[in-house]
């Protein structure tokens, strides 16, 4: 069971929203994605918040990445690269003082690790990749390829599952893979078309939240909003 309110949740979505909006957006559709998902294979409620959770915070590091580098339509040097690689672990470090279950940090700090060693930032095997941590990656990959890029056009629904499908074998876990091979396409159609859960817009951080001296980014976006950025 998660110890924060889910107030706070929401108060970090939307100070990443007011930062980097397409990296919030795409965050609501992969929670919303991964309840799908978990609730097509009845897995339990607490998994299920979990991964609700975990994937509207899944990619929050990334509001300490620069917007050129996010927006990049080009090959990223490979400081660039570093810089990229280094959302997971800034993420972590930005919620993990929150108190949120450790479940919910293992999403944020490992939903790019993949099942052949490949990932970052432990190179874990698949084995050693908890579950709820697989249903985010995979749902992160189908909304990164049904979503357009600066550098392509987003694929079908169908294409990308197909995509995913083929690459299943050694970098995604198959049984995650099959689970999204089965959702009705209505559902992930209503899902990219929006129907994700919604957000007051008008959400301020709670005193609780702005009192956490290890919270800095949340305070200083609500006192000194920066630049907007697409991103
Ligand atoms: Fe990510």
């Amino acid at each position: 069971m998660l110890s924060r309110p889910s107030q706070d949740v929401n108060e970090l979505v939307v100070a990443l929203e007011a930062r980097r909006p397409l990296v919030a957006s795409h965050c609501r559709r992969v929670s919303a994605y991964g309840v799908q998902l978990a609730a097509h294979y009845g897995l339990p409620d607490a998994t299920i918040e979990t991964i609700r959770v975990g994937g509207l915070l899944h990619d929050i590091g990334k509001a300490m990445v620069p917007s050129q580098i996010l927006l990049k339509p080009g090959r990223l040097t490979e400081g660039q690269w570093r810089a990229l690689q280094a959302h997971p672990e800034h993420g972590f470090d930005m919620v993990e003082p929150l108190g949120f279950d450790s479940d919910v940090l293992d999403i944020i700090l490992y939903h790019h690790e993949r099942a052949d060693r490949s990932g970052y930032p432990d190179g874990l095997d698949g084995d050693s990749i908890p579950w709820a941590v697989r249903i985010v990656s995979v749902m992160d990959a189908f909304d990164a390829l049904t979503s357009p890029r600066t550098y392509r056009q987003a694929l079908s629904i169908d294409a990308a599952r197909t995509l995913l499908a083929r690459e299943s074998a050694d970098r995604y876990c198959p049984w995650v893979v099959s689970g999204l091979l089965s959702i009705p396409k209505p559902l992930l159609e209503a899902v990219a078309a929006g129907g994700a859960e919604q957000f007051r817009s008008d959400a301020r951080p709670s005193e609780a939240v702005l009192r956490t001296a290890t919270t800095p980014w949340i305070a200083a976006h609500f006192e000194k909003p920066g630049p907007q950025s697409a991103w």
